[in-house]
């Protein structure tokens, strides 16, 4: 372990959120419900819940009162909802978050695609927000396609940095860095990651990967060895933001759990307690889900020897590579 790193680490759910948007089919409010109180009860530290955006624009999300209001609440856990205007932060403060997590993109186009506002704009919200929630909710924001945009492709770190710069100035106390479609890499991800902890100590940075190129785990890994202790993570991989084009899952949680246990941090989340939310997601959703361990079964799985004892050899086939 590195001198920046943490040996405990964080991890922030969000499948109800970030994957409940994209889905095609709505998922009923008990069964979000049910599984909000079953993830409440795994160890993470925090859940997204839902986001209090125009239901036209996320209709699976339409139920975010019901949802909020509704769940039972695990002391220690933080419940979480993303807001993008104003509107949607006073009906997350009725609802009694535990934190407000603001969005916008650092790219001005996918800002505009996803929220209908310049930078500018969001910005000026996100003040007015800051004012509003006075103490009352954790504030955060979530900047998305920090390491790159599905329109404009490369986001300048200047960019980012300004950015958080305004977000420090109007008063917040978290930052999440979210590679919105799988462009960033672990050499990008530990120079970003390093650059935003050095200048801003005093702000709690999550790191937030999608895993649409495969580059998850090691993005995430990248970010810890950088000094950032909290991820966003979904369970089964679901996820996406259906207004950026070429979105897919992120980082899937059980399969980041499994790799940081593997590799000796305490993450304080019960992996199988978790397998068994995962195994349920396919008849939630009503398809394959992208997760690797709840296949594979965690890296401790043994298998009986084909043939019995006797046959060593044969398990050992030279056609196995
Ligand atoms: N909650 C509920 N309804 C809202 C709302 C909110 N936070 N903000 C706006 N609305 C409603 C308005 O009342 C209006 O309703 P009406 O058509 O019945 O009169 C409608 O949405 C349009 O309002 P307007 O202010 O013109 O917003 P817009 O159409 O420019 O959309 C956003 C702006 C931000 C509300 C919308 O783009 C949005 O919700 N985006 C969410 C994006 C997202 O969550 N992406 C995935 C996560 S990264
Ligand atoms: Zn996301």
């Amino acid at each position: 372990m590195s001198s920046s790193e943490s040996s405990r680490v964080y991890i922030h759910e969000v499948s109800v959120r970030d994957g409940f948007q994209i889905e095609p089919e709505f998922i009923p409010t008990e069964q979000k419900i049910a599984l909000i109180n079953a993830l409440s009860r795994t160890g993470v530290a925090k859940i997204e819940v839902t986001s209090f955006t125009s239901p036209k624009a996320i209709p699976g999300l339409a139920d975010a009162e019901a949802v909020m209001c509704r769940i039972d609440r695990v002391p220690g856990v933080q419940y979480a909802a993303l807001v993008p205007n104003m509107r949607g932060c006073e009906r997350a403060l009725a609802c009694k978050v535990d934190e407000v997590n603001m969005v916008m993109s650092a790219s001005q186009s996918h800002n505009m695609a996803n929220l209908r506002m310049t930078s500018g704009q969001s910005l000026d919200q996100f003040a007015e927000i800051a004012r509003a929630v006075d103490g009352k909710a954790f504030l955060n924001a979530s900047l998305s396609t920090a390491f790159g945009c599905p329109f404009e492709g490369d986001v300048p770190l200047a960019r980012v940095l300004d950015i958080v710069d305004r977000f420090a100035d109007i008063g917040m106390q978290g930052v999440t860095l979210c590679d919105t479609t799988g462009v960033a890499n672990p050499r990008q991800v530990s120079e970003v990651c390093q650059v935003v902890r050095d200048r801003w100590p005093g702000l709690v940075f999550t790191a937030h990967f999608h895993n649409t190129r495969g580059m998850g785990l090691a993005n995430a890994l990248a970010a810890l060895r950088a000094g950032i202790d909290r991820f966003d993570a979904s369970l089964g991989g679901l996820g996406g933001c259906p207004f950026a084009p070429g979105a897919s899952g992120n980082v899937c949680t059980e399969d980041l759990v499994h790799m940081f246990n593997a590799m000796g941090y305490a993450s304080g989340v019960d992996l199988e307690g978790l397998l068994e939310l995962a195994r349920l997601l396919p008849a939630m959703v009503k398809h394959d889900i992208p997760g690797q361990v709840v296949k594979a079964g965690p890296s401790t799985r043994r298998y009986p020897l084909p043939g019995g004892q006797g046959n060593a050899r044969q398990a050992a086939s030279p056609s196995c590579r």
